[in-house]
């Protein structure tokens, strides 16, 4: 990353006022998305396309990707969404027990890249999720065999959700044991614990981490009110946590990398007496994390958390072209259709400059 006029930032953050600085960022992936289906990836997926060079999506939707026929038909339909970016899909599978191994090897052929493996009933459509990680033994045998990623949701079900992640933690050691070969993603790690596993275990498992779990411990979500728009899977936790996190994505250390886990619910299902877990961050994960990365002073640290590490685990070149951040007063959308991004009506310091997004110069 360079710090084109850095003189002029130091300048102007002395002023306290923020004026016209650039950033230059490689490309960044985003190693964790939902995109949904029909309408409401038409709305959304443009906002990750807009920023990111690729993006994991996962196959949450409604009907799941399970085969290889789901998967290409909804890669091309988010393909379609996004034509006019330079923008590459991601493809993953739901896993499930049944899943054969022909169907897995068509997976492949059709392009996946990773399984999700979700407990059964732990978010957002896992009512179909396993309920005995050992059942789907022979499934991750044989995605070893083919070099494809395993993507956990790491959450016990029926257990308080503020422990859910600790107590799924075990599992781990037997995945690292069972399967010494196969990639294994800790998804959205919300815990202090789960940091100092991934960080414990062989260089084959890495961490996503989202740009909320940086920003926010659960005095965000409940407090004097309220904030549906908040509430999310893995809950976020204490400041202890937070604070583990945040070291785990300014360390330099390449098993942790971006996900957002951009997660988008209408306003109609959020602001609800059952209001559905996810956070939609695509529009403004990226000013977000500037303005985390700054005020940490570890804005050199944002280049290989979004746009190298991630790319490196799974074994994919780095993105050649750049985006730049731009410093700004702009406010975040209170609303984007239907929906309510992350950091709504605020003003973060930062955005992605649009127009300038030109072939890397550094
Ligand atoms: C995600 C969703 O809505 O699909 N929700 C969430 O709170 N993160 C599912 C998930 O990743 O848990
Ligand atoms: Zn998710």
């Amino acid at each position: 990353m360079t710090l084109i006029n850095d003189n002029l930032l130091l300048l102007r953050r002395q002023e306290k006022s923020f004026s016209m600085s650039f950033v230059t960022l490689r490309r960044p992936d985003d190693f964790h998305v939902h995109f949904r289906e029909g309408k409401l990836l038409q709305t959304v997926a443009p906002y990750t396309a807009a920023h990111f060079g690729r993006a994991l999506v996962m196959p949450n939707t409604s009907p799941p990707v399970v085969s290889a026929s789901t998967l290409s038909s909804y890669r091309l339909e988010i393909m379609m969404a996004c034509r006019t970016y330079s923008f590459e899909p991601l493809m993953t599978f739901k896993i499930y027990p049944a899943l054969s191994a022909a169907e897995l090897k068509a997976l492949k052929l059709a392009g996946a890249v990773a399984g999700k493996f979700y407990p059964l009933g732990v978010t957002t459509n896992s009512g179909d999720g396993v309920s005995d990680l050992k059942a789907i033994t022979h499934i991750l045998l044989l995605m070893e065999e083919l070099d494809l990623v395993l993507c956990v949701h790491a959450e016990q079900p029926e257990v308080s959700s503020l422990s859910a992640e600790r107590l799924f933690l075990k599992h781990f050691y037997w995945l690292v044991e069972t399967f010494p070969k196969l990639k294994i993603v800790v998804e959205h790690v919300s815990t202090a614990e789960g940091v100092a596993l991934v960080e414990s275990l062989p260089p084959t498992v890495g961490a996503t981490i989202t740009v909320h779990h940086l920003m926010l411990t659960l005095d965000d979500v409940i407090n004097d009110f309220l904030h549906p728009h908040l509430f999310c899977k893995p809950i976020p936790k204490t400041t202890k946590d937070k604070e583990a996190l945040l070291e785990a994505a300014m360390s330099g250390n390449s098993k942790f990398f971006f996900g957002s886990d951009s997660a988008p619910h209408d306003r109609s299902k959020k602001e609800n007496h059952q209001c559905a877990a996810g956070i939609f961050s695509a529009p403004s994960a990226l000013a977000c994390l500037a303005k985390i990365f700054e005020e940490a002073d570890s804005i050199a640290a944002l280049e290989p958390f979004t746009s190298e590490f991630g790319a490196q685990f799974y074994g994919l070149p780095l993105n050649e072209s750049s985006i730049y951040l731009e410093q700004t007063d702009e406010k975040v959308p209170r609303t984007i259709e239907k929906l309510v991004p992350l950091a709504a009506g605020k003003s973060l310091g930062w955005r992605v400059a649009d127009d300038l997004s030109a072939q890397r110069t550094s």
